[in-house]
C-alpha cells in the first residue's frame, strides 16, 4: 500500500515538477524553504484563543510576526492569515457583512467571475440575492456608468471586485463612492492578483476605497495554499471576532508558518517577479495572437495580469465548450498544462525564471500542437529539455 501511495506521489512529481509547462492561473511554487515549512512540527500544533493550550509561545510569536509582515507588504492596518483557503476567506467577508436577503453585486461567472461567490456557493449558502456588475466583453471588463446606475438602484449590501478571469484592474476607484452614498460594503476578492497587488503592480484596492482584500495565498502569491484577509482596521476588527469561533477553530500553523515567510519573499524580491509577470503575459499574448489565436483585449494591450485569455465562445458561458476543452486536452498531451476556458498563466514559468525568449519558446510550442498538429512526442522532448534548464525557483532568498 504505502509503495502505491508514494510512486503515485513520485509520478506527479516527475511529470508536473520536471516535465510539464505548468501555465494554470492559478497555481505557483513554492520555494523550498516554504516548501519544508509546511512539513515542520508545527504541523501537529494546537493552539486556541481562550489560550486552554500550553507550548504555544513561539506559535504565538509566528503569529505575530506574520501578521506584522502581511500589513506592511499590503500597507493595510489589520491582517489575518488564517482562512484555510481563498474560499474560506471570502465566506468570511461576506458572512461578516450581510444578512440573509440582502444583495450582493459582483462580476457573474459568465463573465469570469468566481462561481463559488454566486448562487450555487456562498450566495446560495447565506440566502444572499445576486445581482451581476454589467460587463463588457470586449473589454474584459466592468462597465462603470452601468454599474453607477444599478447600484444607484439596487443599492446592495456587498460589492465585491476580483474575479477569476481579470486581465485588467477593476475600477473600484471609481465605483467606490455611489457603493458607500448606497450603503454598500465595498471588498475585492484578490485571489488571483494577491501577489501583483502586494507589490503595486495591478491596481492597490485598499488606497482606491475597498474595506478589504481577501483571498488565495497561491496563484500570483509565493505562498502555500492558503487564504488571507487584509483590511481597514474597522472591518479587520469585526472579522477577526468572527474567524474564531465560527469559520477557523484550530489554525493550521505549519501553513501560517510557511505563509509568514512567502510574505518576507514578496516583501524582498515581490516587485521584479510581479514586473515580469505581466511582461511576460504580455509577450505570450502578443506572439500567440501573431500566430492566429484569438487572445481577447487587443485593443488595449492583452493583458495586464498574469493571465492570457482565449476565447473560443465558451468564455461568457459559465461552462467551457467542446472546443476549448478539446484545444486543452491537445496540449496536455503535449504536456502544456492550461484550463479547460482557456486562460493561460505566467505566474509559475516566471517564477521558475522564464523570460521575453521562453514565452516567445512557448507561443511556438502552443502553435505547433495546435495550429501545425505536430506529434505531441517531439513537443514533449522540447518541453522536457527547456525545464531541466528552469528547475530553480527564482525570487526568493536561497537563490
Ligand atoms: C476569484 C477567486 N476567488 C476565490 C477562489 C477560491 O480560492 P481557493 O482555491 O484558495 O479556495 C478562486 C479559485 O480559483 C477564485 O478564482
Amino acid at each position: 500500500m504505502i509503495e502505491e501511495i508514494l510512486s503515485l506521489v513520485q509520478k506527479h512529481e516527475q511529470w508536473r515538477g520536471k516535465e510539464c509547462l505548468n501555465l494554470i492561473a492559478s497555481e505557483n511554487l513554492m520555494s523550498t524553504s516554504v516548501r519544508e515549512l509546511l512539513s515542520s512540527e508545527l504541523g501537529h500544533r494546537y493552539t486556541a484563543r481562550d489560550r486552554f493550550y500550553m507550548g504555544t509561545k513561539f506559535i504565538d510569536e509566528i503569529e505575530q510576526y506574520g501578521e506584522k509582515i502581511a500589513r506592511e507588504v499590503f500597507k493595510a492596518e489589520s491582517a489575518d492569515l488564517r482562512p484555510l483557503s481563498g474560499h474560506i476567506a471570502d465566506l468570511i467577508f461576506l458572512a461578516s457583512f450581510s444578512k440573509p436577503n440582502d444583495t450582493l453585486m459582483c462580476v457573474s461567472p459568465e463573465n469570469g467571475g468566481y462561481p463559488g461567490m454566486w448562487k450555487n456557493g456562498l450566495a446560495g449558502l447565506l440566502s444572499l440575492k445576486t445581482v451581476p456588475f454589467p460587463f463588457s466583453k470586449l473589454d474584459m471588463n466592468i462597465e462603470v456608468k452601468e454599474a453607477k446606475e444599478i447600484i444607484t438602484r439596487v443599492k446592495p449590501k456587498i460589492v465585491i471586485f476580483g474575479a477569476s478571469m481579470i486581465t485588467f484592474p477593476h475600477p473600484v476607484n471609481e465605483l467606490v463612492k455611489v457603493a458607500w452614498e448606497n450603503g454598500g460594503c465595498v471588498g475585492f476578492d484578490g485571489s488571483h492578483v494577491m501577489g501583483l497587488i502586494a507589490c503595486e503592480e495591478f491596481q492597490e484596492p485598499l488606497r482606491e476605497g475597498a474595506s478589504a482584500i481577501f483571498g488565495s495565498t497561491h496563484k500570483t502569491f509565493f505562498g502555500p495554499q492558503g487564504g488571507i484577509i487584509l483590511a481597514d482596521k474597522h472591518h479587520g476588527e469585526v472579522m477577526k471576532e468572527k474567524i474564531y469561533p465560527v469559520f477557523v477553530d484550530n489554525a493550521h500553523w505549519n501553513r501560517i508558518a510557511s505563509l509568514t515567510l512567502a510574505l518576507a519573499e514578496m516583501k524582498k524580491f515581490g516587485k521584479a517577479y510581479a514586473e515580469h509577470v505581466i511582461s511576460n503575459s504580455k509577450t505570450l499574448a502578443k506572439a500567440l495572437n501573431d500566430y492566429g489565436f484569438p487572445i481577447v483585449g487587443k485593443h488595449l494591450g492583452f493583458t495586464k495580469s498574469h493571465q492570457v485569455v482565449l476565447d473560443y465562445g465558451s468564455l461568457y458561458r459559465n461552462n467551457f465548450n467542446k472546443q476549448s476543452r478539446g484545444i486543452s486536452e491537445k496540449l496536455q498531451r503535449a504536456n502544456i498544462i492550461v484550463d479547460c476556458k482557456i486562460r493561460i498563466g505566467t505566474c509559475e514559468v516566471t517564477r521558475r525564471g522564464m523570460k521575453e525568449n521562453e514565452m516567445l519558446k512557448i507561443a511556438e510550442l502552443i502553435k505547433r500542437t495546435i495550429i501545425d498538429k505536430e506529434q505531441p512526442g517531439n513537443i514533449k522532448k522540447e518541453i522536457a529539455k527547456l525545464c531541466t534548464e528552469f528547475q530553480k525557483v527564482e525570487y526568493c532568498f536561497e537563490s
